[in-house]
């Protein structure tokens, strides 16, 4: 580990361009990976926050397919959506950038090509999987098949995504193509291989070297390095990605994740340029901190490949650490992009303005640090009514307005301090250090605990010493209280900024700050000086009503009800019958004339039916379904030789047939045109 580093480089996974980002991305890796960047700056260390796209691999040509639209299409469509989102939420990037530069493109075929010319590859011909159907080989996720592993039955050919083993498309059991469904044929073909075997001895020493990862990460790593780990192709037969730069590799191109970590260091170079720095300070040189920011399921392609795709090349400093986080639950199910069980980030902002501090902080609170956490609305709101509200801002709140009240809106004087006052402010004093160190061991929500700890100083001390009570008595000692208080409130204005942004620079204009804290000034009890007009008051955080998380929760149900119409099956065939079974019934055209509901039963409708013949009475089960002023006139398909029967005192001639809905509901069948009243049906 590298100690008191003034210069970090930071990374947060670039994620697939091919949808929009939900709420478990952002509780997983970006949100920590902002706090952590922000808390840096606010200390004065030198930081380039690093993120963007990955604009090639399957997971894009599949949505491509999906979608009936390009590749081109959809990383263009997905790159500006998530880039907008990211920023619109605070997430203070220094560069957000894709893969499809052309800076990136250079970068990763100048890294391939040292590798390939030091003679790092092993170049093989070997047997893969290609669908004779679609016509190309299945690499990463173009095929499924059984985990070796763990048995899940939907491991991709790359990784499998319950345990986090990488595979390769042969150690599948079964293996199906996701292009035709077809069962793959084998075929030669020549590929690159990273002999991560041989590598072992030192990938081994550098996880090893990092005990103090999260047990989740060095956990995961042990158990690879026990399996023991298995050379690695490093291109692809696959047309969409960078070429491959040998000249006997058409049609190939580099394996995704051997371009997109690249791409850290490819867009680190492009910021640099922009801001006219040195990009190698922050990739080469032994004092800067790499720390990658992902989740769990990125950890063996950041502790693993990538280390060892850089250690081949020899000129790269290494991951210091790889903070990587579980995944968020939402509402007791697993967060699903197909299944749209997912708080999308573009529509909370849209649904939910002004509100990005609220979802930050819960994020923050439930965080997936150790385990797998669950997100529910009933627990945003409750955090935001209790906490944010309740705590945070009903403390700075009553800070605000009793200045108002009783200092003329001005940080009034201190006289002199009780030892209340004083124990106050020494423990005021070591916020700023404990919650820098939670933050530092990547405990961000033991952090954002602390902050509101900070907040509930305040409460206890106004509670305790009333300053509207004492007021009325002694108005020098209310002064030095409300000093106290805002004193504290200045301090949350620079501790709250990393989690809560937006709310940061709100307080600061309240409380009538121009000058530029941050951190180093923390902990301070004279931040604020005396005579300084405060700014408008307003609240900092507005109570959410049960309406509001209604709408959402009902968004979600809905999205739940969809999934359950889209996977419900067409019913299976009945057994044969012969055409004299058939020609049996006697099926006919007829027009309601009358409808109406039939007492005591909420089911039938007791209709009259013109066929005709001079008209029959037909009771239908259908009340549930047809009002019956909306049903009158309209022609209808009925089985006319059912024998008669009895319903709630009525006699029923006949049946009316329904189609009946995927989703239950009931549709009356009627002649695509009209047709006489008696017209058979054959
Ligand atoms: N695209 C990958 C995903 O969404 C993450 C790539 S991270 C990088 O899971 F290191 F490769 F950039
Ligand atoms: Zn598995």
């Amino acid at each position: 580990m590298l100690e008191n580093p003034q210069r970090y480089t930071v990374t947060a996974a670039l994620i697939y361009a091919n949808g929009p980002i939900h709420i478990g991305h952002i509780a997983g890796c970006y949100l920590p990976a902002d706090i952590y960047v922000r808390y840096l700056r606010s200390t004065g260390k030198d930081v380039a926050f690093i993120s963007g796209t990955d604009e090639h691999g399957v997971p894009i040509t599949i949505k491509a397919k999906k979608e009936g639209i390009t590749p081109q299409e959809v990383v263009d469509k997905y790159y500006v959506q998530i880039k907008q989102a990211f920023s619109d939420f605070g997430i203070s990037f220094d560069i957000y950038s894709r893969t499809s530069n052309q800076i990136h493109h250079e970068t990763s075929q100048e890294f391939f090509t040292k590798l390939y010319e030091k003679g790092d590859f092993d170049e093989e011909v070997t047997e893969q999987y290609y669908d004779e159907v679609a016509g190309q080989f299945l690499a990463d996720r173009y095929i499924v098949g059984t985990c070796p592993v763990c048995g899940n039955p939907n491991a991709y050919g790359d990784q499998c995504e319950r345990c986090g083993t990488a595979l390769s498309p042969t150690e599948l059991i079964e293996p199906h193509s996701m292009l035709s469904g077809s069962k793959p044929v084998m075929r030669s073909t020549k590929n690159w291989f990273l002999p991560l075997d041989r590598m072992q001895p030192t990938i081994e020493k550098y996880v090893n070297s990092h005990t103090e990862w999260k047990t989740n990460v060095f956990g995961q790593c042990q158990s690879w390095l026990k399996e023991g780990l298995r050379p690695r192709a490093m291109t692809r037969d696959l047309d969409w990605g960078i070429k491959v730069p040998l000249p006997d590799a058409d049609g190939k191109v580099l394996y995704v994740w051997f371009d997109a970590p690249i791409g850290y260091i490819s867009m680190t170079k492009e910021w640099a340029a922009e801001q006219g720095r040195d990009w190698e300070l922050y990739w080469r040189n032994e004092q800067t901190k790499l720390v990658h920011f992902i989740g769990k399921d990125n950890i063996v392609f950041h502790c693993i490949i990538f280390p060892a795709m850089l250690m081949a090349e020899g000129s790269y400093i290494l991951a210091d650490n790889v903070p990587a986080n579980e995944f968020m639950n939402l509402e007791g199910d697993k967060i699903s992009t197909s299944r749209n069980w997912a708080v999308w980030l573009h529509e909370y902002l849209e649904e939910l303005p002004g509100k990005q501090d609220v979802l930050r902080y819960v994020l923050a609170a439930n965080a997936p640090e150790t385990k797998d956490s669950e997100f529910t609305w009933k627990d945003f709101q409750t955090r935001n009514n209790a906490e944010l509200v309740g705590i945070f801002g009903n403390f700075v709140n009553r800070a605000v307005v009793l200045t108002q009240k009783f200092c003329d809106g001005k940080v009034p004087s201190t006289g002199e301090l009780t030892d209340y006052d004083k124990q106050v402010i020494d423990e005021l004093a070591q916020f700023p250090d404990r919650i820098g160190q939670s933050i530092e061991n990547y405990k961000f929500r033991e952090a954002l605990g602390l902050l509101m700890d900070l907040a509930r100083l305040g409460n206890k001390y106004l509670a305790e010493t009333e300053p509207w009570k004492v007021v009325k008595t002694d108005p020098l000692r209310a002064n030095t209280i409300l000093n106290i208080a805002l004193q504290i409130s200045a301090n949350l204005s620079i501790v709250c900024e990393p989690f809560l942004p937006f709310t940061s620079e709100k307080l600061r204009s309240q409380l009538g700050i121009t000058e530029h804290f941050n951190w180093t000034n923390a902990g301070r009890a004279d931040l604020l000086v005396e005579g300084t007009l405060l700014g408008k008051g307003a609240l900092l955080f507005a109570k959410i009503e049960d309406d509001e998380i209604n709408t959402q929760i009902q968004k979600l149900l809905n999205a739940k009800r969809m999934n359950e119409l889209e996977t419900k099956t067409v019913p299976e065939l009945r057994s044969e019958i012969t055409y004299d079974d058939f020609a049996k019934m006697d099926i006919r055209i007829g027009t309601i004339t009358e409808a109406e509901r039939v007492p005591k039963s909420d089911k039938l409708l007791k209709l009259k039916v013109d066929d005709g013949l001079g008209g029959r009475q037909i009771l239908s089960g259908i009340a549930k379904h047809f009002a019956p002023e909306e049903i009158i006139g309209k022609q209808v398909t009925f089985l006319a030789n059912l024998a008669p029967r009895k319903m709630m005192g009525f006699e029923s001639q006949g049946m009316i047939l329904m189609a009946e809905d995927r989703d239950g509901k009931l549709a009356l069948i009627a002649p695509g045109d009209a047709v006489w009243n008696g017209g058979t049906v054959s």
